[in-house]
């Protein structure tokens, strides 16, 4: 399973950055796009699976490149993004095949449970219509790697857990420890292996299609029900589920869920036959089940039913015996995978990813060493290109050149962008009247030189006369990263 990727695509770089930089932190993998030249660029070179797609760009209309994008891969998912939503363009965008539409302003937290859903339903579909894979395919694709005495112990749970067929198995731990590559594995060390394995992700998929998707339902069940429909548990018989996020199962569907499991069947929406469930349940959570049981969040009873076996996976920083062992496999994987030839990660590198705290677990690193490998010019994996998001040991603002700081700004009308830092004494501002604050000014500059650098961090500190660490204490202030 490769990182999902996402493409954005605005002529408004503010718009970009704060789409951008959270999808980041949530382990997605994205490029942007200014243009619609660019995007038709990055659409070939990039290969995303997702594209946010704003209507109004300077070159063509986001409708007419939705069109495009979709002749070309229908499975592209794309949701349009706009300031100007009205009804006819959302009619259109839908018609040529968008999955959604999001206007401007938008919430940060709705866009990026827009994408969470879309990505679930392709999984979905995907799924249903493969029903089995392949074993060995899956098996290299989701090995899981890890040497430390705490993965060696969960590696030995895992075989206890496969080795009872039908026990339900709940799996714990942060978010990107591998809960699924675990849930995965017991499956395919277990007898139903040859079984399909189905995976449902209750966070993302809305309350009303969740009992839908698990369940199936009969023809004519409600409005939009114009054929009959298998559910997961009848898809999956004689394999696994996997709920994973089960934290996140409205109340009402854990009730559901419950009494299936403890029947051992269920029915379909609007039918009358009992359908017997031949599954073994997987789930997984990154919450903390018993506090939302205290709490009333979560059914007790629904907590003891799937607590029977339990793997808890504990997070990157607490095995980091792991962590070298990881970062020369994604290395290995990725370089094949983009036909690089980096020979090896640097020793910095290597000491910087050990005192990293990893708070994304290992999909961070994942993600950190695939981004540095797409980035390398040079033969060794070099340390600013890991792009890792908090350094504990940065923290206060340093000027590098003391010149910074005796600037002199003139009150003038020349166009600002024609003067060069390099030569502070010609340095001009154009100050309003009415002043302004200083810290506009800095993010500002900040901003112009990370353009001019195509975002490259690196150089758009040293243009500024800053060290990295600072450039980011600067941008996290003002909320850019
Ligand atoms: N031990 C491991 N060996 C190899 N790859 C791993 C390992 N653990 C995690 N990964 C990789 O890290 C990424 C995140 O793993 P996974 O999706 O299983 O995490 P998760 O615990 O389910 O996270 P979340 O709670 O956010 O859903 C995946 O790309 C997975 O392949
Ligand atoms: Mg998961």
């Amino acid at each position: 399973m490769n990182t999902a990727r996402i493409l954005i695509v605005d002529d408004e770089r503010l718009i970009r950055w704060s789409l951008s930089q959270p999808l980041i932190k949530r382990g997605y993998l994205v490029e942007t796009a200014e243009s619609g030249a660019e995007a038709q660029e990055k659409m070939s070179t990039f290969k995303p699976q997702m594209v946010l797609l704003d209507i109004r760009l300077p070159d063509i209309n986001g409708l007419e490149l939705l069109k495009r994008f979709k002749s070309e891969d229908e499975n592209l998912i794309v949701i349009m993004i706009t300031a100007y939503a009205d009804v006819g363009s959302t009619i259109e965008a839908f018609k040529f095949g968008a999955e959604d539409y999001i206007g401007k302003p938008f919430n940060i937290e709705t866009v990026k449970q827009v994408i969470e859903q879309e990505f679930a339903k392709k999984k979905l579909k995907k799924q249903a219509e493969e029903c089995s894979h392949s074993i060995d395919q899956q098996i290299d694709e989701d090995r899981l790697i890890g040497n430390s005495p705490e993965m060696i112990d969960v590696f030995k749970i895992i075989k206890r857990c496969a080795e009872t067929n039908d026990k339900t198995v709940l799996i714990l731990g942060e978010s990107g420890t591998g809960k699924e590559l675990v849930a995965k594995a017991v499956h395919l060390y277990s007898r139903r292996s040859d079984e399909p394995f189905f995976e449902i992700n209750c966070a993302a998929i809305p309350d009303h299609l969740l009992e839908n998707e698990l369940f199936g339902h009969e023809k004519g069940a409600y409005t939009d029900a114009g054929k009959r429909q298998k559910g997961i548990f009848e898809l999956a018989d004689g394999g696994t589920v996997f709920l994973d996020e089960i934290g996140d199962m409205p109340l009402p569907m854990q009730g559901k869920i419950l009494k299936a499991i403890e029947n051992k069947r269920y029915r379909r929406l609007g039918g009358y036959e009992d359908i017997d469930i031949n599954v073994r349940i997987i789930a997984a959570t990154n919450r903390n089940l018993k506090e939302m049981v205290d709490k009333g969040q979560f059914r007790i009873d629904l907590y003891y039913r799937i607590n029977v076996m339990t793997i808890n996976i504990p997070p990157l920083r607490e095995r980091k015996a792991d962590i070298t062992h990881l970062a020369k496999y994604f290395f290995n994987l990725f370089n094949k995978e983009y036909s690089r030839n980096i020979e090896n990660i640097s020793p910095i590198a290597l000491e910087l990813m050990l005192s990293y705290s990893w708070p994304g677990n290992v999909r961070e690193l994942r993600n950190s060493i695939e981004r540095a490998i797409i980035l390398e010019d040079g033969r060794t994996l070099t340390a600013s290109n890991l792009n890792l998001s908090s350094n504990p040991e940065a923290g206060s603002i340093q000027f590098e050149s003391a010149t910074d700081q005796k600037n002199n700004y003139h009150h003038n009308n020349d166009d600002s962008k024609k003067t060069h830092s390099a030569n502070c004494d010609k340095l001009q501002i154009n100050l309003p009247h009415e002043g302004i604050a200083f810290e506009e000014i800095e993010k500002n500059i900040i901003l112009q030189s990370l353009e001019k650098h195509a975002d490259n961090q690196t150089r758009a500190a040293r243009f500024l006369h800053l060290s990295r660490d600072t450039l980011r204490y600067r941008m996290k202030k003002f909320g850019l990263i």
